[in-house]
């Protein structure tokens, strides 16, 4: 078979904040468990991901820190990186896409696609009205505006969205609206900008998307979440045209030589996930292959593209996305021909995460409020793999879902130690105590030992199949059952009693415990790769551990052993986050 190649995105992360536990558990540590198990399949796969520095999020924050954009943006960049870093979420490349490194990268692969569209001819020109600040001298970005929501009479609503009912709306529906810049009462006045012709694509999109509802014909998984927002969207308002420029400097210059173009930027929901290929552009150049094997990920058809997203972003990542891959290609047909954009193979998005401190209610994660826990903080204090343990067993696929305090403590302490770290150090206690730190010899195996060993490749086979459908928590539910039924294997088969008078039978099932062990070893990597590698070493396996399809395979007897560690500590409530 040929190895199967794919090319996994992570949501470009705004550079204008540290990150939290709500980012990780959306998109990042998801995408990253696919990555680490496809390639344990043998899948060829490239993981891209970098920051999101252009737009408004930036410029407000810079703003009102008083700090310059590019300051600013390139010192979350980094320590978002970090954070990742941190975290075991291994990105082939994190770019940003105005970072010195890669702005000009990103300006050229966004401004094709733009002149690309623009050649064939899906952009109109368009007179619009908006919103201007005359003292600023500057027209407003929706975010910069506030006023009353006509649908609520939230007096506090943003000119893109009222919080208050949840409305999204157009700035100039805002009733009273104030510059956020000046505290002035902007007036209206006409602009112009390029509008994307989302109109002349609706068909081809909706019949993609219907496609995705039969998981069988399409070979992905779509989650009911992606595929109602979107298709729903399409439904109900239809796709009328949107604006793909913006009265703003920072960001990608609109590449036309038209004076109607001066000052304006690319909308930067047209330019981020440009991203992705202009990093994965990037990442070829640094592998000495020139920029142009982008394409051997984005406009090839043995090629899968995956987008890793939180719910926020379902639209523009199934709708706006495709449509402007689409808006380049040649013909008509849906899929990409070899040399066109292809479609992504599956667009995979988390719920948002809320927060639940010990003794209070759970709310929403919110940085004004204080309700939030940084990874840089978290990191501090404690080790990866129970966050990224509790965030998947927690984690918000179908709906949201929440952090609790208290739950991540007793998870740990319940599940990560007591069913996976005491089969592992009961295993270990006794191959070094009893036999000399090599696995003793399997013997004459009765059924219950049978049953064990097909037990792991069960769980391989099932947690293989869960996460080619990225049900992440059913994955780990898999594996988490191995660990369990391991404990209980022990418990039933007593090698504690055996090794006084039986020290075949104790062999026997010290010996299947071992394997249990090892396959174990195998399938928490994707999950838990510093536990697994801690494994691995205990373990005394190669580097190719990871392996999925020889995960079951037995290791043979005088198989030694290497030293003891400690695998998973125990949590103490009080010292957590002071609580
Ligand atoms: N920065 C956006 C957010 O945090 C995500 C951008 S994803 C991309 O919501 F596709 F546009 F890159
Ligand atoms: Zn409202």
């Amino acid at each position: 078979m040929p190895r199967r190649r794919f090319l996994i995105t992570a949501a470009l992360p705004y550079s204008n904040g540290r990150l939290h536990v709500g980012h990780i558990a959306g998109a990042y540590v998801p995408a990253d468990i696919y990555v680490r198990y496809l390639r344990a399949t043998g899948a060829d796969v490239r993981f891209i991901c970098g920051s999101d520095d252009n737009g408004v999020a930036a410029l407000k924050t810079a703003r009102e820190q008083n700090r310059a954009v590019e300051e600013l943006t390139a010192h979350y960049n980094a320590s978002q990186q970090r954070d990742f870093a941190g975290l075991g979420i291994e990105f082939d490349i994190f770019g940003g896409t105005h970072q010195p490194e890669y702005v000009d990268i990103h300006e050229r692969f966004s401004q094709d696609f733009f002149l690309k569209i623009h050649e064939k001819g899906l952009f109109t020109k368009r007179t619009a009205e908006q919103l201007y600040d005359l003292e600023a001298k500057q027209f407003l970005p929706d975010r910069f505006v506030r006023g009353t929501c006509p649908h609520c009479a939230n007096d506090q609503a943003f000119g893109d969205q009222c919080e208050e009912c949840g409305r999204s709306m157009d700035q100039t529906g805002l009733i009273h609206p104030v510059s956020m810049l000046s505290g002035t009462t902007p007036e209206l006045r006409k602009t112009i900008h390029w509008y994307l012709r989302l109109d002349r694509l609706q068909s081809r999109l909706s019949s993609w998307l219907a496609g995705k509802k039969d998981a069988r014909a399409c070979g992905a998984v779509w989650r009911p979440t992606v595929l109602n927002q979107s298709l729903g969207r399409i439904e109900s308002e239809g796709l009328p045209e949107r604006a793909m420029t913006r009265d703003l400097t920072w960001g990608v210059p609109v590449p036309l030589d038209d004076p109607d173009a001066k000052g304006k930027s690319l909308y930067v929901w047209f330019d981020a996930p440009i991203g992705y290929v202009s990093f994965t552009a990037a990442l070829c150049k640094q592998q000495g292959e020139g920029a142009d094997g982008y394409a051997h990920w984005w406009k090839d058809p043995d090629c899968k593209v995956v987008h890793f997203i939180g719910e926020d972003n379902i639209v523009f990542h199934a709708i706006t996305w495709p449509a402007m891959m689409l808006a380049t290609h040649d013909s008509d047909s849906l899929q990409g021909k070899l040399g066109e954009y292809q479609l992504p193979h599956n667009v995979v998005a988390n719920s948002f995460l809320n927060i639940k401190f010990p003794g209070k209610e759970e709310e929403k994660i919110s940085k004004s409020r204080g309700s939030a826990i940084w990874i840089e903080d978290y990191l501090k204090s404690f080790d990866p793999d129970p966050l990224r343990y509790y965030l998947t067993a927690v984690a918000p696929e179908a709906a949201r879902t929440a952090f609790d305090l208290d739950d991540f403590i007793a998870r740990n302490n319940g599940e990560l130690l007591n069913a996976l770290g005491n089969f592992f150090n009961r295993t270990m206690t006794f191959v070094h105590n009893y036999f000399d730190g090599k696995v003793p010899p399997a013997g004459q195996r009765d059924e219950q030992d049978g049953r064990q060993l097909e037990r792991r490749i069960q769980a391989r086979d099932r947690a293989g199949e869960e996460l080619e459908a990225c049900h992440f928590k059913a994955a780990l539910g898999e594996v988490m059952a191995l660990a369990r039924a391991g404990n209980a294997y022990f418990d039933a088969t007593k090698p504690f009693l055996s090794r006084k008078n039986d020290m075949a039978a104790c062999g026997r099932a010290v010996n299947v415990c071992f394997q249990t062990a090892r396959t174990l070893t195998a399938l928490i990597a994707p999950f838990l790769p510093f536990t697994a590698d801690r494994c691995a070493g205990m373990l005394n396996l190669g580097e190719g551990y990871r392996n999925w399809a020889s995960a079951a395979d037995e290791l043979p007897e005088g198989h030694r052993l290497g030293p003891t560690q400690l695998l998973i500590k125990k949590l103490d409530p009080k010292e957590v986050f002071g609580s």
